[in-house]
């Protein structure tokens, strides 16, 4: 057995008696001492218990990552550089985003600036936030009761991107990747990330229960919001082939281990529907753990993945001792909270075709909040024309309309393949919608909204496409940086 390994603000911290499923937020504040880090909803969605982490394997380079401490449980951080607010000052000297946001008056009672520190900091090294919206995005999880956000919104904006000089940018510069492996036991609990395949299914042979876990973005609640005590862990983190993310010729190749953040920016270009999707998935901090592998496994029918992998005719792969096979993502999702995973199965990578120029394509996503919510409605739509401008094919792929996730809409498709792309044949299609689903009437929307919505996303599909065959992502003010047009 291993012990646990880990760095936090530069001091190694082992150990060996505490429970594999204890969170990185309580042990930082219960074990420690570390109270800055707070705990407000403790499921992911205040952004008060943000710290941050070296993450040495991520595209490009060595980065500080956001992320939420209360998702995270401590075998996740195996190896790691853990960075919290009490961490950032260099003895009395401030770090940069601490001084402007004391400056700014960016903090009054102070409950969530130790979190809002922490993602401003991960803004301070990063070089893309070149627009307003990505400030939004990468601040998008931190709540603040007291100060209207101005300041805070303020203060990020003067320091992104200036990567200060000093102790953090040589952390970065010399960080390496570390192993995860591990093999941990704490009472009647284990814990194990292999660091090959051949040990990750000898794990799997040995322990046919074990459940597996990725980002634990979606596991981690089981532990934060239920108290389940959960026996027998495998990570597959560990496996660095399983991060793969890259563009092979026409082909887009998604590592189930690759973070949503990361799949964000590489399909900014040439898959659009998918940036645009990820643009309204959670927040940075929880797209800095998510993983596409978790995002297809749960098979939640308001998974916001499925959707748009499916129009697109994305395949899964998976893999196990006896070998690999590939299905469509489409027929991987075979129902409510179930995937054509076998035992001792893991998907291990998802292929995403190219979009070819004779296709129409967007994803939409629907939801009571723009920023961190879940879908009504969410929607992947995808057709093709031939010269005539008659259909040839059509995957109309609809979440939170039934339990099975990323359904397609048959008969809608049907009355569009072989007609005209007009909007009367748009309509037909969103008539026949009534057709392919019933959906449920819950908190987030009545059968009739639900129904209305994905017909309405029909027809904008029709009428967004025909200024662009795949429209990328028009400016969308996002609330914040609305209300401070004109500063
Ligand atoms: C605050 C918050 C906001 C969220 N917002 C969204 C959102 O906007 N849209 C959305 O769709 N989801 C959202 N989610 C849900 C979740 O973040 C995503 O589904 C995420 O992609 C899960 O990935 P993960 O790696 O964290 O999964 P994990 O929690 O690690 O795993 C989830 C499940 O998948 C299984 N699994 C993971 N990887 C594999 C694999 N390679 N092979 C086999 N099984 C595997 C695990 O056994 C587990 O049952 C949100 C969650 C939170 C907490
Ligand atoms: S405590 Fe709210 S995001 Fe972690
Ligand atoms: S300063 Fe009070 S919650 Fe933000």
């Amino acid at each position: 057995m291993n012990a646990l390994r880990f760095y936090v603000n530069d001091h190694l911290v082992e150990e060996s008696a505490v429970s594999p499923t204890t969170t990185l937020l309580y042990y930082l504040r219960e074990k420690l001492g570390l109270f800055a880090t707070k705990e407000g909803c403790n499921e992911g969605d205040c952004g008060a218990c943000t710290v941050a982490i070296v993450d040495a394997m991520a595209p490009g380079g060595p980065k500080f990552r956001a992320i939420n401490s209360c998702l995270v449980l401590l075998p996740m951080v195996q190896g790691k550089r853990v960075y919290t607010a009490e961490g950032l000052a260099t003895g009395d000297d401030l770090h940069e985003v601490q001084k402007r946001l004391a400056e700014g008056f960016g903090s009054q009672c102070g409950y969530c600036t130790p979190g809002v520190v922490m993602s401003m900091f991960e803004a301070a090294y990063r070089e893309d936030l070149d627009e307003d919206w990505k400030l939004d995005d990468q601040m998008c999880g931190n709540l603040c009761r007291c100060t209207g956000y101005k300041p805070i919104y303020d203060a990020t904006r003067e320091v992104a991107g200036t990567r200060p000089e000093g102790r953090f940018r040589d952390v970065l510069e010399k960080a390496e990747a570390s192993p995860m492996t591990l093999t941990y036991e704490h009472g009647a609990q284990r814990y194990f990330t292999p660091d090959s395949f051949e040990a990750l299914w000898d794990v799997l042979e040995d322990h046919p229960t074990a459940r597996l876990v990725s980002g634990g973005t979606d596991l981690s609640l089981e532990v934060s919001k239920q108290f389940k005590i959960l026996p027998l862990l495998v990570s597959v983190e560990g496996l660095d082939a399983l991060r793969r993310l890259a563009v092979d010729g026409d082909t887009l190749f998604i590592g189930a281990t690759a973070r949503l953040a990361d799949v964000e920016d590489v399909t900014a270009e040439r898959w659009q529907p998918i940036h645009r999707m990820l643009r309204f998935f959670g927040a940075r901090q929880i797209k800095n753990r998510a993983t596409i592998g978790g995002n297809l496994c749960t098979a939640s029918p308001i998974g916001d993945m499925g959707p748009i992998l499916v129009a697109l005719g994305a395949t899964a792969h998976l893999g196990s001792r006896e070998g690999s096979r590939s299905m469509s993502v489409q027929d991987f999702l075979v129902g409510y909270r179930q995937t054509a995973l076998q035992p001792s199965e893991i998907l291990t990578h998802v292929t995403v075709p190219a979009i070819p120029a004779t296709a129409r394509c967007v994803a939409y996503k629907v939801s009571k909040r723009q920023e961190l919510d879940i879908s009504a409605v969410s929607a992947g739509l995808y057709v093709e024309l031939d010269e005539a401008n008659t259909v040839t094919l059509a995957r109309l792929s609809f979440g939170g309309l039934s339990a099975r996730p990323a359904t397609r809409a048959a008969q809608a498709e049907r009355a569009l393949v072989g007609a005209q792309w007009t909007l009367e044949s748009v309509e037909r299609a969103a008539q026949s919608l009534k057709e392919d689903f019933n959906p449920i009437s819950d908190h987030r929307g009545s059968s009739w909204y639900r129904s209305m919505v994905a017909s309405n996303l029909l027809r904008g599909f029709f009428h967004e496409t025909a200024s662009g065959a795949v429209p990328a992502l028009p400016y969308r003010p996002t609330a914040t940086v609305n209300s401070f047009a004109g500063r």
